[in-house]
């Protein structure tokens, strides 16, 4: 069904880095936004550890934006995957770039080329949804609207969950208590969730939704980030 979403508002800062005008803050870090993926969401889920022995993995997002961490997330589970595995990965975004945006915001990795590529040749916002599959047996999933509004009737149980909006001060539904709640119901027994984020109201709100919440060493000159789990971590079901 034809939809049509609303516009990002965007203006470009140094290395085609692409800025927010609407929420007035940057999509990823000015540093090194690949890196920051890796060691926040990646590696604060623990993903490539528990990838070894899974079957289906499903990672879930809030805010889909440049699609950085959909591709380095991508590229990685490619490397990393075991055979015959499958990555569902699903995102949440109410004001979805364009394809131009994106190569534009994608164009310092090298590395991330080609995914990029298959990405915005096949990309299209005017829809309620994008779908598409990925080599490496993954499939993308990117929901268009008001996550706090599509959370609620949809049917999703995540291994892990990147918890990336904008700042909480500028992008505060973003974090919201009923959210935080929505998140938690959507998470596997076990799962994880990595943000970059220690605010108080964050991690109050996830810690009041059940979660148990830990900081761990942020990114760069970001002295923490926060990563939690839904009770008992599990590993992801080995195949057959
Ligand atoms: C920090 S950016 C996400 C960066 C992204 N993960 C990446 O890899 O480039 C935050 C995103 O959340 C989106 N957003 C803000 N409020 C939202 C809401 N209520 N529901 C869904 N998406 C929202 C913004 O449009 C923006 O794309």
């Amino acid at each position: 069904m034809l939809k049509k979403n609303e516009q990002a508002k965007t203006s470009w800062l140094e290395n085609n880095l692409p800025h927010s005008n609407r929420f007035d803050d940057t999509y990823y870090t000015r540093t090194d936004g690949r890196g920051e993926t890796n060691h926040v969401y990646i590696q604060g889920n623990e993903l490539p550890h528990r990838w070894m022995n899974c079957s289906h993995c499903v990672i879930a997002e809030l805010g889909f934006g440049t699609g950085l961490n959909f591709l380095e997330t991508a590229r990685q589970w490619i490397e990393k995957k075991p055979v015959n595995a499958t990555l569902d990965f699903i995102s949440f975004e109410q004001f979805p770039l364009d394809a131009d945006e994106i190569r534009r915001a994608i164009s310092p990795w090298i590395e991330l080329e080609e995914l990029a590529r298959i990405l915005c040749q096949n990309w299209q916002t005017n829809r309620d949804k994008f779908e598409m599959e990925f080599p490496g047996d993954i499939r993308l999933k990117v929901n268009f609207g008001d996550a706090n509004i599509l959370l609620p009737s949809h049917e999703l149980f995540a291994d892990a969950w990147y918890l990336d909006g904008f700042s909480p001060s500028k992008n505060p539904e973003m974090w919201n208590e009923n959210l935080m709640r929505e998140i938690y119901k959507s998470t596997k027994s076990g799962g994880t969730f990595a943000t970059y984020s220690v605010a108080g109201v964050v991690r109050r709100n996830l810690q009041t939704a059940g979660f148990e919440t830990e900081r761990a060493k942020g990114f760069g000159s970001k002295r923490e980030m926060l990563t939690g789990c839904k009770q008992n971590k599990v590993t992801i079901p080995k195949p057959g």
